[in-house]
């Protein structure tokens, strides 16, 4: 049965007490960015980049991010990059993998806005499929951007469901079903922050970095609820160099956008070990850290 939220008003008490406990990944499916490039604008962050990147660079860029997330102890796997599929650096976006209510993995397989994104979602679901994965696509008829809007809450079984740009709000009925676990439910208010990716970055189970403006009303007091611990990003920090788009890894390490000073500062007064990389060249196309790896359970 779908259980999705909007409003603090229909949250039951406790409510992620409740939830089931979900492993914390640090297993990273990455793809090389061989054939990335800005070829059209899909969000505000495109504009003015189109042929503008630099393939050398966001190849060296992409290997210190990969050598960054196996030195806070992740395990990189990789994908397959393909020719004319040049977004699909951006691995979060493709599907949405998970455990299910028995424990199960589970991966959904995105309905992207864009017709040339559509291309990279038979890659992933091969590869997934290889990987022990039960692969679904969703029977609801609507754009869905996998983890990119829905992002599991750290160590519960509880979905963060982003919508207003890409994923559409219906979307996570079938979504919450699917993996037997609670959805709640995030307006984004402006197409900067156009996955909730961009704006809302679950730390741990207890911690929440998040950029408030970003988020409509309803949805920031979902936040405050659920998060005993909320941390603020500057908004700046989070237009400016995607801050939000970090990395937790393991519940300690956070790997981030270099730049942000405000935000690291927050983040490593709240105890965090936090690894600051160059992620320009993808900023161009306005991607970071957050959305340039997927976690595997
Ligand atoms: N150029 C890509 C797009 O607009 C960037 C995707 C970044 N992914 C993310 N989850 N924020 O689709």
């Amino acid at each position: 049965m779908a259980e999705v939220h909007d409003r603090v008003d229909s949250l039951p008490d406790g409510l992620l007490g409740r939830c089931r406990t979900m492993p914390l990944p640090v297993r990273l499916l990455m793809c090389p960015p061989e054939y990335f490039d800005v070829c059209d604008v899909k969000n505000p962050l495109m504009e003015g980049q189109i042929g503008k990147v630099d393939r050398a660079r966001a190849r060296a860029q992409w290997e210190q991010l990969k050598a960054t997330f196996e030195a806070c102890g992740a395990t990189v796997e990789l994908i397959e990059p393909e020719p004319g599929c040049e977004d699909m650096v951006f691995c979060a976006n493709q599907t949405l993998p998970g455990l299910d209510a028995d424990g199960q993995r589970l991966c959904l397989l995105s309905r992207m806005k864009h017709e040339s994104r559509r291309r990279e979602v038979p890659a992933f679901a091969r590869w997934f499929e290889a990987h022990g994965y039960r692969v679904e696509l969703l029977r609801t008829e609507c754009i869905f951007e996998g983890s990119g809007d829905a992002i599991w809450h750290p160590g519960r079984g509880l979905i963060w469901g982003g919508y207003g740009f890409r994923t559409e709000p219906q979307a996570y009925e079938e979504i919450s079903e699917r993996f037997g676990v609670p959805v709640l439910r995030l307006k984004l208010t402006s197409d900067r922050f156009y996955h909730l990716d961009t704006a809302f970055c679950p730390l741990d189970e207890k911690t929440v970095l998040y950029d408030p403006p970003a988020i409509a009303p309803e949805g920031r007091a979902l936040i405050e609820r659920v998060f005993e611990r909320v941390i603020e990003c500057p908004h700046e920090d989070a237009v400016e160099r995607l801050a939000c788009n970090a990395t937790p890894i393991g519940g300690r390490h956070v790997v981030i956008h270099q730049g942000s000073e405000r935000t690291v500062r927050l983040l490593r007064d709240a105890g965090y070990e936090v690894h600051e990389v160059d992620t320009g060249e993808f900023l161009k196309s306005g991607g970071s850290v957050f959305c340039m790896k997927m976690y595997v359970f």
